[in-house]
């Protein structure tokens, strides 16, 4: 089994000046949820998730050594603007990896970062975003120990986002990627995700998601609290050992395409998810009402038409639209007729499965 140690470089054989990169990474959907972790951004329970195709942050990453070699020293760009108020998360996050990239602190920094999707959506950033940067990071790292293999580099990365974000480390490579120890899927791993090894159905080609905006407001609760909460709640340990469970069964979906099996896991995921939230101490809850009258509304929809269409939610309000291709047309007609009206704005964001970050 490989431990973190193994991402501790002992020495570069280049040495590198100034340059910069550019990498785009995308958003991901989690089937199976990741909610609750150890120390060191481990996850309490495995996951598995689509890697998104449009909802992308793009970040380029120049360098430039420095004489002072005391701290961190970087400048932050948001959609060309200086961003202040993202930067205490960039600090943590250098200091969480700098035992991996001993370079850190060589060099000055500017991240000039953007997203596809808009702006206070409601999509949460955070996964997209560290994993675009840890990308650029491990190219920095490439050009130091340019022998570095294929698979050192994409694991790593994935390792570093995860430092960022647990559900970063599901945005690096592959269209479904799973994060965490999981018996039956022999290279999962605690520390980083990775491609799903096992088959996958022609039903699952091209999936769609369609991420209805119902509410783009600021979270009452944050991701990170929520995680927190898991520790001392009454449901965990069953809770852990289900995802366990639904992600077994998901491997013989998956190579099946049975869609009515896959529905049931999916959405009864994502109200187990918004379950955990509704039972922790203190409770709270993300949903809004638009959130249940679209699930209602997908609902009757799927009974009627018996198309197989289904929802997700991650840790907000917004609603996942997922279905497979060849019913696009009709589902969009549904989503066009009966649920923008639920969306703030009448705001909703096409995107459907992808291959993970590149390099621009
Ligand atoms: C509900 O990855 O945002 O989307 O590790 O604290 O940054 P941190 O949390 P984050 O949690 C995501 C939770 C989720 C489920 C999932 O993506 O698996």
């Amino acid at each position: 089994m490989i431990t973190a140690n193994e991402f501790i470089p002992s020495h570069y054989t280049q040495s590198v000046e100034s340059g910069f990169f550019q990498w785009s990474a995308p958003s991901n959907i989690a089937l199976v949820k990741y909610w609750g972790k150890k120390d060191n951004q481990i996850p309490a329970n495995p996951s598995v998730s689509f890697t998104l195709n449009n909802c992308k942050t793009i970040t380029k990453l120049a360098f430039a050594k420095k004489d002072n070699h005391a701290s961190f020293s970087f400048d932050l760009l948001f959609e060309g603007q200086t961003k202040e108020d993202f930067k205490p998360k960039i600090q943590k996050f250098l200091e969480r990896i700098e035992i991996y990239l001993p370079f850190l602190k060589d060099y000055h920094f500017t991240i000039d970062t953007e997203n596809t999707f808009p702006h206070s959506s409601g999509i949460a950033s955070s996964a997209s975003g560290m994993a675009a940067l840890a990308m650029n990071l491990m190219s920095l790292e490439k050009a130091l120990n340019p022998e570095m293999t294929d698979d050192y580099f994409f694991q790593k990365a994935s390792m570093l986002a995860r430092l960022g974000s647990g559900s970063a480390c599901r945005s690096v490579k592959g269209q479904v990627v799973v994060w965490g120890n999981q018996a039956n899927i022999p290279t999962s791993s605690d520390l980083f995700g990775v491609e799903f090894p096992h088959a996958i159905h022609d039903n699952f080609k091209n999936y769609q998601d369609t991420i209805l905006l119902v509410d783009k407001g600021e979270k009452q609760v944050s991701s990170t609290v929520g995680h927190d909460l898991m520790h001392d709640h009454p449901f965990a340990e069953r809770r852990f050992a289900q995802a366990h469970e639904n992600l077994d069964q998901l491997i013989a979906i998956f190579e099946s395409g049975n869609l009515e099996e896959f529905i049931k896991i999916v959405e009864s995921e994502a109200l187990t998810l918004h379950a955990m939230m509704m039972t922790s101490m203190p409770y709270f809850i993300l949903m809004k009402p638009n959130t249940l009258q679209i699930i209602n509304a997908i609902w009757k929809f799927r009974n009627e038409t018996k198309i197989p269409v289904c929802f997700t939610l991650d840790a907000g309000a917004n609603v996942h639209v997922l279905y497979p291709e060849n019913t696009t047309e009709k589902v969009l007609q549904f989503i066009k007729d009966e649920l923008v009206g639920y969306c703030q704005n009448g705001q909703y964001i096409c995107d459907k499965i992808g291959n993970g970050a590149v390099l621009i």
